[in-house]
């Protein structure tokens, strides 16, 4: 996993999603000649709440250990200094809850079963890592086109 250092390195443009404990930016990472668009999630919580910050990182930590084309993929942590930034692979096209909603007259089966078969092989793979994701649900998969979804937030995933 990549130990992103520096706060700096981010530009944080406006916020995708204000979540329970971090929100959700898509963001610029430049450093060292790279540039790159990811997502960042940012604690939202006080820096003294020791369990929180413990929680948040956590997160990060399960997600470290997946590689799997339908799983967002973690791309590293920022936890010098505050807030403790978890950075991920930017899906463009958001959740697939909203997008569902917003593009119900377009979708047709063949896209709805394409999403079933790639959070399958998602769920597949966890399973074989024995690791339970405990909150799969529309506002956690993210669409990083209209025929790619990638399960997202580990938050509440526990190592079995
Ligand atoms: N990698 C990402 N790319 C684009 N949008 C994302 C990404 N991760 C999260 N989001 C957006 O932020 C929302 C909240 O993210 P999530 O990880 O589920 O946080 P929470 O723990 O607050 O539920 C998602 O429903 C989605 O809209
Ligand atoms: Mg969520």
């Amino acid at each position: 996993m990549l130990i992103v250092q520096a706060l700096y390195c981010f530009n944080l443009h406006a916020n995708l999603k204000k979540g329970q404990f971090g929100n959700v930016h898509c963001a610029n990472y430049k450093n060292d000649g790279i540039t790159a668009l990811v997502a960042v999630k940012k604690t939202n919580f006080e820096e003294d709440s020791q369990d929180l910050k413990q929680k948040f990182i956590e997160e990060a930590q399960i997600m470290c250990h997946f590689n799997h084309k339908h799983i967002v993929q973690l791309i590293g942590v920022c936890t010098k200094g505050w807030p403790i930034l978890i950075v991920m692979e930017y899906c463009a096209l958001g959740c697939i809850r909203d997008y569902l909603i917003q593009n119900a007259d377009a979708l047709d089966i063949h896209h709805l079963l394409e999403y079933i078969y790639q959070l399958s092989s998602a769920l597949k793979y966890l399973e074989e890592q024995n690791f339970v994701h405990r909150d799969i649900a529309a506002r956690n998969l993210m669409l990083t086109n209209e025929h790619t979804v990638k399960l997202g937030d580990f938050g509440p995933g526990l190592k079995i």
